[in-house]
């Protein structure tokens, strides 16, 4: 049985994408953007986890169009902040509008530049969720930064950690990334993880659980 039936199936029982959404996702193909956006499939989890964790406070790597922001946004308290960190001017500018059209442009900060840079500037504040979706090469220093800005309790999720099975090749500045940030959530005493396959079993997302 193909994934996209069971998808279909799974839709029927809990809902499609929002027009909302699907709207978002084509403005962004008009405007040439990467159409990279978490799957709907995910951001249904996505927000399960962020409801689940009690997140007050989130800090996303990677904006994008705002669509991952948009869904966890929408399930957050309505004294929740997320801070989304881009580095693209369009996209960002894109997400800031997606995020005014859907009534959360108060709940969603959004930092532009290169994460790292911003991730230097946080230091001191503290985070319940880290969604970590930007570049793949650098995943193991967002991990570093994640570290030190959550607490006990804290979930760190990330996309893409199989990555088409390429983190098995280490065969470019990508998987190498992924790989090495695997095997750190692998080795960190403070976390817990498992990983959760995705896109039909072409990739997959981490979930952590911050223990000490
Ligand atoms: N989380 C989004 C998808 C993010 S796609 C969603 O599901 O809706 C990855 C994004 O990371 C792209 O917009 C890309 O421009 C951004 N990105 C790439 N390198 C980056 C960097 N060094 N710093 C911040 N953002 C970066
Ligand atoms: C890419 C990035 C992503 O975050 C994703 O979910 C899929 C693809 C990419 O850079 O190709
Ligand atoms: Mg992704």
């Amino acid at each position: 049985m193909p994934a996209h039936e069971l998808n279909a199936y799974v839709d029927s029982l809990f809902g499609r994408e929002d027009d909302l959404l699907r709207e978002f996702r084509d403005t962004a193909a008009a405007e040439g953007l990467p159409q990279i956006q978490v799957p709907h499939e995910l951001s249904r989890l996505l927000s399960v986890l962020v409801i689940q964790s009690r997140a007050r406070r989130i800090l996303e790597i990677g904006t994008l169009f705002g669509y991952s922001a948009t869904v966890m946004a929408r399930v957050l308290p309505p004294d929740g902040q997320i801070m989304s960190l881009e580095l693209e001017t369009r996209h960002a500018a894109l997400a800031r509008s997606n995020l005014s059209a859907a009534g959360l442009a108060h709940m969603v900060d959004i930092w532009e530049g290169p994460a790292l840079d911003s991730l230097i500037s946080l230091t001191g504040r503290s985070f319940d969720f880290v969604f970590i979706d930007a570049d793949k090469a650098n995943y193991p220093a967002y991990l570093d930064h994640a570290m030190s800005l959550v607490l006990p309790g804290s979930t760190i999720v990330a996309d893409n950690v199989w990555r088409g099975g390429s983190v098995l090749q280490d065969d470019d500045d990508a998987a190498i990334g992924l790989a090495r940030f695997n095997r750190m959530l692998a080795d960190n005493a403070r976390l817990r993880t498992a990983i959760v396959p995705t896109r039909g079993g072409e990739d997959a997302i981490s979930i952590s659980v911050v223990v000490t």
